[in-house]
């Protein structure tokens, strides 16, 4: 134990997350000679310099905090934003549903303020790449501050002032990962930029865009495997007198699609604006009647 606390100091250039005992967080960047001040009294940052993460620090009224690591959920919750951020709840799905994987190589469609690019570089590690396009350049300043407070190393991260709608100019890419307002618009630049067997995913809030985007994923026909999710996440108050869901859920974010890039199946037909191929229109009609057969044979 006392070894382990050993290996964990603060140092000088630091972010640590202080929490005080109403479980209020502060997120501080620790400078020698610098002081935290709060309504808990002042704390001088030369206090945790050199000193235990997760340790318990006393400001000058008698007051004790805790101080420790803020995770990239902390940053990403703290982050000077403009654009609605995608929230931990999301990121964690992203990464998993998108299957990023270190060395990976992926496109971004939309920095905004670069929460989702801090998770995209976390999850290819530095051996993979970033390469994020955005059109609004006077977003980019404020996102590569955020995104420098949990990547100071960001070299593996490039931003491409340009509409992702119009082409992605690299190919072979692992993941295309999007959070823009129109996903539909990017679909055939993104079968062409991504590497046979990659996968796309698009973040949207409203179910109207995820349905645009899947016909238009269908029309294409290079992309099979198309599936979308939504998470709920409902956190839970647990003491020895009640157990019961927290009052407060942020009941909704947004809507996750995946699909892979594939050969277009054999004999495949175009389907139209619809989104349906002539061969398809009766599908669903089709499973109702097969899964009535199967329950009927048991
Ligand atoms: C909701 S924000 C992205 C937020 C970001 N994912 C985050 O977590 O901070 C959407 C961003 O997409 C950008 N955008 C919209 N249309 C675009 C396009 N066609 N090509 C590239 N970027 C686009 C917007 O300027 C905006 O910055």
């Amino acid at each position: 134990m006392e070894t382990a606390v050993k290996h964990n100091f603060f140092h000088d250039g630091d972010t640590a997350l202080i929490v005080d005992r109403k479980a209020r967080q502060y997120l501080v960047n620790l400078a020698v000679g610098e002081t935290f001040h709060s309504h808990l009294g002042r704390l001088a940052h030369d206090q945790l310099i050199d000193h235990s993460v997760g340790g318990w620090y006393r400001t000058d009224k008698g007051h004790t905090v805790l101080a420790v690591r803020p995770t990239l959920g902390d940053f990403v919750r703290k982050m000077p934003r403009g654009p609605q951020i995608i929230y931990p709840k999301d990121l964690g799905n992203i990464t998993n549903f998108a299957d990023l994987f270190p060395g990976a190589t992926v496109i971004e469609g939309g920095l905004g303020s670069g929460a989702l690019t801090s998770a995209l570089l976390r999850a290819v590690g530095s051996g993979g790449r970033v390469i994020t396009y955005e059109i609004d350049e006077t977003l980019v300043s404020r996102a590569i501050k955020n995104i420098e407070k949990f990547h100071p190393d960001h070299s593996n991260h490039a931003i491409c002032i340009a509409d992702i709608y119009q082409g992605i100019a690299e190919q072979e890419v692992d993941r295309v990962v999007l959070d823009v307002p129109e996903p539909w618009n990017a679909v055939e630049t993104i079968g062409d930029a991504l590497v046979m067997g990659g996968i796309v995913l698009s973040f949207v809030p409203t179910i109207i865009q995820v349905q645009q985007f899947v016909l238009e994923l269908e029309r294409d026909t290079r992309f099979q495997m198309i599936e979308s999710i939504e998470t709920m996440l409902r956190s839970w108050h647990v003491t020895r007198r009640s157990v019961r869901p927290d009052h407060r859920m942020v009941a909704h974010s947004g809507f996750l699609t995946t699909a892979v890039r594939c050969e277009p199946r054999a004999g495949a037909t175009q389907p139209d604006r619809s989104g349906r191929a002539p061969e398809d229109l009766d599908s669903d009609l089709d499973l109702i009647g097969e899964d009535e057969v199967e329950e009927a044979s048991e």
